[in-house]
């Protein structure tokens, strides 16, 4: 079934299937690793500079050494190599092969590099989400973009059986993201977003979604806002590259009612389209 998924394991091209990976990879052992989740439309990468760039972020923060010329070019080359017209690159830079199983890794080691190209259709018709509001039991550095995901596998699977797609994640009632999404509402005609701060990833999509608000002199405001604050909301959605601007329907501990045709969210989903086929 992965034989004909497009990847490549340590500069060299292959099938998914013909990948063998050391089980002393630092990124099995640890999740000692960084990635990025790059989305592409019509065969064009979308924003794929800003995914670098929060990569070389990620990779800084972790003092992980990415050499991004080469996994530029390496995703540029599983793109062009593909007849697959719409979906996402995933790629992942680990520390590396460590002989000797050590929280402290050894100096002389070279990161690790995987990546594979994924169909998916980013038309995203249909995606009225159910959620779920989770305590965010993530660590205090969320804000690097690393494959150690423990928090949210916990708390989104907690809430799948439930019929949840999604989690809306809160420390101490501070709104913070989405289990792999950012998090946007809309109050009395305004829309808001939690700002920036190591508990939150910096989306990719987060952004130009905020550009696009800028550029359209939408009201919006960034700010630190609570659980409390979406009882009067009007519509919630959340952001990334995989979902775009997904729409939440209910929220299964909230008895709150949602338009999902909240003249905001249709404004931003529009916009949102013609912004990256453009
Ligand atoms: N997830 N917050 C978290 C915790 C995420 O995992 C993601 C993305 C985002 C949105 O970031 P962006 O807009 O750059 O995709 C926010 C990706 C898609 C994933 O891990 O599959």
């Amino acid at each position: 079934m992965t034989k004909d998924i497009k990847a490549v394991y340590q500069g060299a091209f292959n099938s998914l299937n013909n990948i063998k990976v050391s089980p002393l990879s630092r990124a099995y052992l640890f999740a000692d690793s960084i990635y990025e989740v790059i989305p592409f439309q019509n065969k064009k990468f979308i924003y794929a500079q800003e995914h670098l760039e929060r990569l070389i972020y990620s990779s800084s923060q972790v003092k992980i050494k990415i050499d991004i010329e080469r996994v530029k070019n390496e995703i540029f080359h599983l793109l062009e190599e593909s007849d697959i017209q719409n979906g996402y690159i995933y790629y992942q830079v680990s520390r590396g092969i460590d002989i000797t199983r050590s929280h402290i890794y050894d100096q002389n080691i070279s990161p690790e590099t995987f990546g594979y190209l994924m169909p998916l259709d980013l038309d995203f018709k249909k995606q009225d989400l159910t959620v779920s509001i989770c305590a965010d039991i993530r660590w205090s550095r969320c804000d690097i973009k690393t494959t150690s995901l423990l928090g949210n596998v916990i708390q989104m699977n907690s809430v799948s059986e439930e019929g949840c797609d999604e989690i809306i994640m809160h420390r101490d009632g501070l709104l913070t993201e989405g289990g792999a999404s950012n998090i946007f509402f809309v109050k009395e005609e305004k829309i808001f977003t939690p700002q920036l701060s190591s508990n939150i990833l910096p989306g990719i999509t987060r952004a130009i979604l905020i550009e696009i608000i800028k550029e359209n002199n939408l009201p919006f405001e960034e700010g630190e806002f609570y659980i409390d604050d979406l009882k009067e909301a009007s519509s919630i959605w959340f952001t990334s590259s995989t979902k775009g601007i997904a729409a939440v329907k209910r929220i299964i501990d909230l008895d709150i009612e949602l338009n999902p045709h909240d003249a905001l969210l249709k404004k931003c989903q529009s916009l949102y389209k013609e912004k990256v086929s453009s």
